[in-house]
Parts: structure tokens; C-alpha cells; sequence
């Protein structure tokens, strides 16, 4: 089973900043995820929420940004004061971080809330000039991005949310991809019957051994974890 770090090494270090890509890095994990927003002067940024107010000391919305203004804040100290002074980073300075690793690159595209045009095409022509374009995964719960990557890109993730209840596999397939990212409690419960109808299925955020090994023997093809270090120690 793959095992992906969630917004890098992120249990230990501060989310989605160099720190924890360069931790993730450094360890013999297939992937790394990580969630990328739009600022208003257009440049990709490497951000969870919608919203700075969580992860560092300033306050507002990511979209209303320059990326002058978003330098500014400190994305390292609220984790811990080792962190002090960490910013956020653009997507081309994660990218570099990997250019010489084997990881796969998960980008997940918060478009669900605010829809970013143009930012799939930016995502692909970003992972190109980084020579990374075969090891990116596009992923998003708007699966109208989902279905735009599909186009542009041959390893497409559809996040699909575990409150729709329809046949998964055969939306999968409509989005334009076998390949599904659901959620622990979803996947506990659908998961082996989604396998079998042929869905690669990856879970989200797995960070129990004993959950990850249940995932394992159902077949599911990856995990998402805060804690990639420690699960690659204790899974058998
Ligand atoms: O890609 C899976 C997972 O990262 C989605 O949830 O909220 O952690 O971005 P979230
Ligand atoms: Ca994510």
C-alpha cells in the first residue's frame, strides 16, 4: 500500500511549508499531498484553508492576497516557536524541493469554495517547467477540475465526498478516473465494495496502524498521514 504524507510531514512540523516537505522528502514514502490556493496576483500558493487565520499570525482570505502581503505572515509558530519565521510557500518552491526525489506530487486544488479559473492548466504548466508533469497528481473536491485535469494530465485523483451517496465507480468514471480519495469513515464502510468494482482507492487521513492495516487488507492502493515516519515503522 502507498502511504502519501498529508500536507508533508505535517503531524511534526508545520503544514504545507518547507519544513515538513523537506522531512517528507527525505523518507521513503511514495508521496507527499498538498493543497494549493490562488492568490490575487496569480501565483499558486501552498495553503490548506481559504483563510490565513489558522496556520499563521495574520488574518484573511488567501484569494485577496499579493504574494508580498502573504511573505509577510508567519506560517511556522503556531506549531511550535522552532518555527518561528517559516512562510508559506508558492507551489514552484515545493516543486523544487522534490526535483530530485522519486515522490509523487498530489496537488489538491481548493477549488470547492472559490473556483480559481485557470488554476488547473497553471498546476500542469508549473509541474512541466519543474520536469515533475509524470509525477503529479491533480486532485480536488470540485470534480469539474477533476474532469478539466483528466484532459491535461494521465494520473488524475478524484476527491470524492463521503456524504454522496451515488455508485462511486460509476461517477469515477464519468469524472474521467478510476482513482478515488475518500475519507477514513466513507472508506471503512464502502471501501472493499468500490475495490471491487475496479476504483483505486485512496483514504484520508489514515494516522491509526490498526485502521491502516484493516485499509491495507480490504486493498486499498494508499493512505493519506500526518505521520508517514512513524507509519512506515510500524506497518507490517
Ligand atoms: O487529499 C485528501 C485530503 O487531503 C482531503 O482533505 O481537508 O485534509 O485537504 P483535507
Ligand atoms: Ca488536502
Amino acid at each position: 500500500m502507498e502511504i502519501f504524507a498529508h500536507r508533508g510531514s505535517s503531524g511534526t512540523h508545520p503544514e504545507n511549508t518547507v519544513p515538513a516537505f523537506k522531512e517528507a522528502a527525505m523518507l521513503p514514502v511514495d508521496g507527499v499531498e498538498l493543497d494549493v490556493h490562488l492568490l490575487k496576483d496569480g501565483e499558486l500558493v501552498v495553503i490548506h484553508d481559504e483563510k490565513v487565520n489558522r496556520t499563521t499570525n495574520g488574518k484573511g482570505y488567501v484569494k485577496d492576497m499579493t504574494l508580498a502581503e502573504l511573505k509577510q505572515l508567519d506560517a511556522g509558530s503556531w506549531k511550535a516557536d522552532k518555527w518561528i519565521g517559516t512562510a508559506i510557500p508558492t507551489l514552484g518552491e515545493v516543486f523544487e524541493v522534490f526535483a530530485e526525489t522519486w515522490h509523487d506530487l498530489n496537488v489538491e486544488l481548493k477549488t470547492d469554495i472559490f473556483p480559481y479559473p485557470g488554476a488547473v492548466k497553471k498546476v500542469v504548466e508549473l509541474a512541466v517547467s519543474h520536469g515533475l508533469e509524470n509525477r503529479l497528481v491533480i486532485s480536488s473536491f470540485n470534480h469539474l477540475d477533476v474532469q478539466e485535469a483528466t484532459g491535461q494530465h494521465n494520473v488524475t485523483g478524484a476527491i470524492l465526498a463521503s456524504n454522496i451517496l451515488v455508485d462511486m465507480a460509476a461517477y469515477a468514471e464519468i469524472v474521467g478516473t478510476k482513482r478515488v480519495h475518500l475519507s477514513l469513515p466513507f472508506a471503512l464502510r464502502h471501501g472493499a465494495e468500490l475495490i471491487k468494482k475496479g476504483c483505486e482507492v485512496y483514504v484520508y487521513t489514515v494516522n491509526r496502524l490498526d485502521y491502516a492495516e484493516q485499509l491495507r487488507d480490504i486493498g486499498v492502493k494508499g493512505i493519506f498521514t500526518d505521520y508517514p515516519e512513524k507509519m512506515l515503522k510500524e506497518i507490517t
